[in-house]
């Protein structure tokens, strides 16, 4: 009957092996799999109808090219929105509600950006996205929310045709209806629901619509701004009349990403203009 230092002894042998079993499993485990995870981080972003967008998704850079697989799947779309492997794009197994729509820079790929283009965005590219993401150190794969609607700055105008001093905010394209909202710098938290009259226009394509909203009995050396909101942008318009000149500043900003959009072509400066007209307003 085995006893006291050799039951000790046996038993230690037993753990031993038991521990270095294991670490052999797990060794031969890590290399079976090869590969490890890699980090993929994509960000939320809105299309605009009619224009092209961008689904942004960044990975640990890789310098073997040839060895990365960037694939870009939608949630209830059988096959693939585009994939992109051994330095060029693979679309045998592209679904045909991308085709030709999509396209990777291929000359970001190398430094991490596995962004996807998306020509004339449409309704019907909103969902869920997945960028998944193969190189040579390991795998990965990141979500993203796509919206889609139409979402425009507004321009903002003195309405000469009106009865009393008014201003008028237009913004060409808007999906879903947004609110309109008028406020001033000299009343700050007055409501102009009562001294405004906002109507919205189908466009030819029935899907996006011209917003239009005039704003009655404005004074002058006031600032005042039409804000334009919806679930995906929020655009915002300020108007100012003087003795001398009319300025003006827009602004656009996505709401579902967080981040400040400026529409690139609009200034968040002043941008002093005359009109011959303005002393209309008095
Ligand atoms: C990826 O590259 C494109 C084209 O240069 C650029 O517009 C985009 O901002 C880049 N995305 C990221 C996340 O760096
Ligand atoms: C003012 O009225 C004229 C003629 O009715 C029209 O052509 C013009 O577009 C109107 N301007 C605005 C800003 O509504
Ligand atoms: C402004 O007043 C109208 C009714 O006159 C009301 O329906 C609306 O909710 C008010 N808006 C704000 C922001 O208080
Ligand atoms: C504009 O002001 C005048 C006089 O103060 C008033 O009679 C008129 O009803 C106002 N118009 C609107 C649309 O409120
Ligand atoms: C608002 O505008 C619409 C169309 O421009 C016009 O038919 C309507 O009479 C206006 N309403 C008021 C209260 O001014
Ligand atoms: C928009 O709707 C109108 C009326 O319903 C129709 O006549 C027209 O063809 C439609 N246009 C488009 C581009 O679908
Ligand atoms: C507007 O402001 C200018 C300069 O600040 C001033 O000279 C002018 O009298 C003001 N006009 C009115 C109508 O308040």
């Amino acid at each position: 009957k085995p006893s006291g230092p050799g039951l000790f002894f046996w038993g230690s042998i037993i753990n031993i092996i038991i521990i270095l079993a294991g670490a052999i499993a797990f060794i031969i485990g890590f290399g079976i799999s090869g590969k490890h995870s890699i980090t993929v981080t994509t960000s939320t972003s809105a299309g605009n109808i009619g224009e092209d967008g961008t689904l942004s998704c960044t990975f640990e850079p890789d310098i073997k090219l040839n060895g990365i697989v960037i694939q870009w799947l939608k949630d209830g779309v059988m096959g693939l929105v585009h994939e992109f492997k051994g330095g060029r794009d693979e679309l045998s197994d592209q679904h045909e509600m991308f085709r030709g729509r999509t396209a990777v820079f291929a000359d970001q790929v190398i430094v991490g950006n596995a962004s996807l283009r998306l020509k004339n965005v449409r309704l019907t590219d909103a969902g869920t996205y997945k960028c998944h993401i193969s190189t040579s150190k390991g795998k990965g794969h990141a979500s993203l929310e796509y919206k889609t609607g139409a979402f425009s700055v507004p321009e903002m105008n003195v309405d000469y045709n009106a009865s009393s001093e008014s201003l008028r905010c237009e913004a060409p394209r808007w999906f879903p209806q947004p609110t309109v909202a008028w406020a001033s710098q000299i009343d700050q938290g007055a409501n102009f629901s009562e001294v405004s009259n906002t109507s919205f226009e189908l466009n030819s394509e029935n899907v996006t619509m011209k917003v239009v909203s005039v704003l009655y009995n404005v004074t002058i050396n006031n600032t005042y701004s039409c804000m334009i909101e919806n679930n995906i942008a929020k655009a915002t318009g300020d108007i100012k009349v003087t003795d001398s000149e009319i300025k003006r500043r827009s602004q656009l900003q996505l709401l579902s990403s967080g981040v400040s959009l400026c529409a690139s072509s609009f200034a968040l400066s002043w941008v002093p203009m005359s009109l011959s007209t303005y002393l209309m307003l008095r």
